[in-house]
C-alpha cells in the first residue's frame, strides 16, 4: 500500500508514530550507515601529494583533523534533527531536514578522506550525537528566532574552525583542502540563510558556552 494512503487512513496516529520513529531511524543512519553525497567530492580531481602518500606522520595528522570534522558533521546532523523533532511548524521542520540532507555531503566527503588516509572515525560519535540532539531540541523549544540564531552562530563558529584547519594542514595536501574549502563555503551560506530567515543574535554567554562545548569536542576527537 502507498504510505501516503496509510497516513490518510490512520491520520493522527500515523503522524505521532512517524515523528517518534523518524529520529530513531535518522540516528542509526547518521551513526552507522555509509553516506552517499549528492554532489561530486571536491577532491576527486586532485592528485594525492607525496607529502601525504609517503609521510605516515602527516597522514595520521590529517586523518585526525578530518576525524574532528566528521564528528562535527555528525553533531550538525543531530542539531538539525533535534530542532526538527520539536518544531511544531511543518515548513520549519521540512527546511531543517533539507539542511540536514545538505550536510550529508560533508559527512560523506570527510568519511571518504579518512578512509583514503587509513584513519578511522571517532568512537565517541554516539556521545556527540546524543549531546547535540539534546542541544538542538532545546534551541528548537526556545522558538524559531532563537533556533535560527543558533544555526547562524553554529555555522559562524564552524567556518572559523575550518579556516583554522586550513592553516594546520600541510600546504601540499590539495585533496583535503578542496573538501574543507567547499565545506566552509557551504557553512557560510547556511549561516547567512539562517540570519536572513530571522535568526536572532544569541546572548554572549550562550555563544561562549557553544565555543567551549565545540572546543571539548574538537580536542577529544583529534585522539578518540
Ligand atoms: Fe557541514
Ligand atoms: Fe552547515
Amino acid at each position: 500500500m502507498n504510505p501516503m494512503d496509510s497516513s490518510l487512513e490512520t491520520g493522527r496516529r500515523y503522524t505521532l508514530l512517524d515523528r517518534l520513529l523518524t529520529p530513531a531511524d535518522q540516528t542509526l543512519r547518521t551513526l552507522f550507515a555509509s553516506h552517499v553525497a549528492g554532489r561530486p567530492n571536491p577532491a576527486e580531481n586532485q592528485p594525492e601529494t607525496p607529502e601525504i602518500a609517503d609521510n605516515p606522520a602527516n597522514r595520521r595528522h590529517v586523518a585526525a583533523l578530518m576525524r574532528i570534522n566528521h564528528s562535527g558533521e555528525v553533531a550538525a546532523q543531530a542539531l538539525y534533527q533535534g530542532q526538527a523533532f520539536v518544531s511544531r511548524a511543518d515548513a520549519t521542520r521540512a527546511s531543517l531536514m533539507e539542511a540536514a540532507r545538505e550536510e550529508t555531503d560533508h559527512l560523506a566527503w570527510c568519511a571518504e578522506r579518512i578512509r583514503q588516509l587509513g584513519g578511522r572515525t571517532s568512537v565517541l560519535n554516539p556521545l556527540w550525537y546524543a549531546g547535540s540532539f539534546t542541544i538542538g531540541a532545546l534551541a528548537g523549544l526556545a522558538g524559531d528566532k532563537v533556533s535560527l540564531g543558533f544555526v547562524a552562530e553554529t555555522e559562524r563558529q564552524v567556518v572559523e574552525h575550518l579556516d583554522g584547519h586550513l592553516q594546520r594542514l600541510p600546504a601540499e595536501d590539495t585533496r583535503t583542502r578542496a573538501i574543507i574549502q567547499q565545506m566552509s563555503a557551504d557553512e557560510e551560506r547556511h549561516g547567512r540563510n539562517a540570519e536572513l530567515a530571522g535568526g536572532a543574535q544569541l546572548p554572549g554567554p550562550v555563544r561562549a558556552l557553544m565555543k567551549l562545548t565545540a572546543k571539548v569536542m574538537t580536542r577529544t576527537a583529534y585522539w578518540l
